[in-house]
């Protein structure tokens, strides 16, 4: 059997209902990512952190697999599975997956501060004074920015031993999650279903879809061989040119308003309104009388 080794993100489990890291400028569930995602957030206030991960363990607790779980637990039988996620949450054991690497922990897992001892929580909330059996506050058993990736060479070694690599729904935003991309062998078909992909060098096959229905394709085109869509190669690098002038123009021509403006029209053009809207958030900020350049109907 073919090894299909497969990274996942926040994204594939956006149809579930969990919404991904950075859906709105940063934020995380309206939260400051710096404030609910960093050791030293841990460290100022363990009280709105653990507020967080108990809304999130019961959110995470209520959700369902969607299709794109499914299938990878379907492929299974075609192919020796080994997922690598980024995600806490536990869709793919539910959705039958045997094969799961969580590369930033475990949303129903709670640990002492030194992450020595994990125990299996569940649902059930941590709160301020809840004591690890070491005596120490029990905290959730994530990793946060500022702390070790402890089974990354694991992955590591996952990634160099695949035949296929197959990447859903990550910015590819975060590292170390993000280098593994450049650990894999050369001859290795790279695969990325993301609707905004963000990598568009040509050795990677990019279906731009949402992870459900890119998942069926992928599926189709394994094992039934049916043909991918075509994926436009040049506008994508053209978004990301633009997206990398805008990016230039904020630093170096902060009074140049109209500039963003063009740039956020060509990005709707394009249908990249994701980027399209932070080019103009940008650009409205400066101008601060709120020009819409383009309507997003
Ligand atoms: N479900 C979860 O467990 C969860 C949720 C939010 C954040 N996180 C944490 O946040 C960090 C975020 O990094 P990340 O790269 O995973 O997430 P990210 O939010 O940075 O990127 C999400 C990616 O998913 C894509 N996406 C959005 N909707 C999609 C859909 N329906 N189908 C497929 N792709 C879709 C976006 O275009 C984007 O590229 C991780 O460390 C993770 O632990 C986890």
């Amino acid at each position: 059997m073919k090894h299909l080794v497969v990274l996942t993100g926040a994204g594939i489990s956006a149809e579930s209902g969990i919404k991904t890291f950075r859906d709105s400028d940063g934020l995380w569930e309206k939260y400051d990512v710096n404030q609910v995602a960093s050791i030293e957030g841990w460290h100022e206030n363990k009280a709105l952190m653990l507020d967080f991960y108990n809304q999130r363990r019961k959110q995470v607790q209520k959700a369902q697999p969607n299709e794109a779980h499914r299938i990878l637990a379907e492929l299974e039988k075609y192919f020796k599975v080994s997922i690598i996620t980024q995600n806490i949450d536990s869709l793919h054991e539910k959705a039958g997956s045997t094969n799961v690497l969580h590369l930033h922990g475990e949303i129903t897992k709670a640990c002492n501060e030194d992450k020595t001892q994990v125990i299996e929580i569940g649902d059930k909330e941590i709160n301020v004074g809840d004591k690890a059996p070491d005596g120490s506050q029990l905290r959730p058993f994530i990793v946060w920015f500022g702390e070790q990736v402890p089974l990354l060479n694991e992955a590591i070694e996952t990634v160099r031993s695949a035949d296929i690599l197959l990447v859903v729904g990550t910015s590819l935003n975060v590292q170390p999650a993000a280098s593994l991309l450049n650990v894999v062998a050369n001859d290795v078909p790279v695969f990325l279903i993301d609707p905004s992909p963000k990598v568009t060098y040509r050795k990677v096959t990019v279906i731009q879809a949402k992870a459900s229905e890119g998942m069926e394709m992928f599926r189709n085109f394994f094992l039934n061989g049916k043909r991918l869509p075509a994926y436009d190669y040049q506008q994508a690098e053209e978004t990301d040119n633009i997206l990398l002038a805008c990016n230039k123009a904020i630093e170096i021509e902060p009074d140049n308003p109209d500039n963003w403006i063009q740039k956020s029209q060509r990005l709707g053009e394009l249908q990249r309104y994701d980027e399209a809207m932070i080019c103009q958030d940008e650009a409205m900020k400066l101008l601060k009388n709120g020009i819409m350049p383009f309507s997003l109907e």
